[in-house]
């Protein structure tokens, strides 16, 4: 695997990839690899011939009081785990390769109305710090394809609006949900959890699967978000929200809108899980 720590190099890279004609993907993470990272990386190698794997834990995404110093950061076994998946390329750059001349007055990149809603609400400048990496990475590797988790929904919609609004030639895939035997969704963060918060955990899949066939089975999205909010809280997470929202665009749905999806975030002590569930209205 070739690694890559500065941009210039990766980019002579990328442009012989080029002259050969291969088709590139890019799978952006912040490292602490799991599985549900290693799926998005087979999704990545079905459809390309060249993968990259960035690992930048980008500190912009980080509010102040927030976990940029405890983040999880292994960067041996990543590396080991993306050499077994014969992954071609990993790009690793230091804060200085991304910010030459510091944060503060970096140029932004701000996605409106998706970025304040939703986890926006209690992250805020989060889906611009998230914004402004993912449009660096994708100028720096330029690749044909990227590959986002499903887990992180309203993530993939603001990479996907903003894919969109910018003319980028690039196509952005999905990769489903990875999670543990008991449902817990997959997520580096799983790691804060004490073994008695994580016994709890799956509780939140557990409600918005319920929530999900509450609604399908007409009950109110108002009173059917409350309830798994009740739900949570009894089960002895502390719930940050749980919203149902169109799927495509996270807007409030229609009467007649069939694809939703319903989203929540809960903290666990101090650590914060999110999570989805996709459903159809007519099942
Ligand atoms: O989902 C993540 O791991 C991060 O938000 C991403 C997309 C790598 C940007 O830093």
């Amino acid at each position: 695997m070739l690694i890559f720590h500065e941009i210039a190099p990766l980019r002579a890279q990328r442009a012989e990839w080029q002259r050969a004609g291969l088709r590139v993907a890019l799978v952006p993470t912040m490292g602490a690899l799991h599985a549900g990272h290693l799926s998005l990386i087979d999704q990545a190698q079905d459809c390309c011939d060249r993968v990259v794997v960035s690992l930048f834990v980008n500190p912009l995404q980080f509010g102040p009081n927030e976990d940029f110093d405890r983040y999880p950061r292994t960067f041996d076994q990543d590396c080991q785990q993306l050499e077994a998946r014969a992954v071609h390329g990993l790009f690793a750059p230091s804060e200085q390769a991304i910010y030459p001349d510091g944060r503060e007055g970096h140029t932004r990149v701000h996605v409106p109305g998706l970025s304040e809603m939703l986890c926006g609400c209690s992250r805020p400048g989060f889906f611009e710090g998230v914004a402004t990496v993912v449009t660096k990475l994708f100028n720096i590797v330029q690749p044909d394809v990227a590959v986002f988790g499903a887990k992180d929904f309203q993530q993939l919609v603001v990479i996907r609006r903003l894919v969109k609004d910018l003319n980028l030639p690039i196509e952005i895939l999905a990769g489903p949900t990875v999670r543990e035997a008991d449902g817990l969704a997959m997520s580096s963060r799983n790691a804060y959890l004490s073994t008695e918060q994580r016994a709890l955990a799956p509780q939140l899949q557990q409600q918005l699967q319920a929530a999900a066939q509450a609604v399908q089975q007409g009950a109110s999205l108002a009173a059917v978000e409350a309830e798994a909010e009740a739900q949570l809280s009894t089960a002895g997470l502390r719930p940050d929200y749980v919203r149902v929202r169109r799927a495509a665009d996270l807007a409030a749905p229609r009467p007649d809108d069939e694809s939703l999806v319903i989203l929540a975030a809960a903290y666990l002590g101090s650590t914060r899980l999110i999570d989805n569930c996709c459903f159809n209205t007519k099942r």
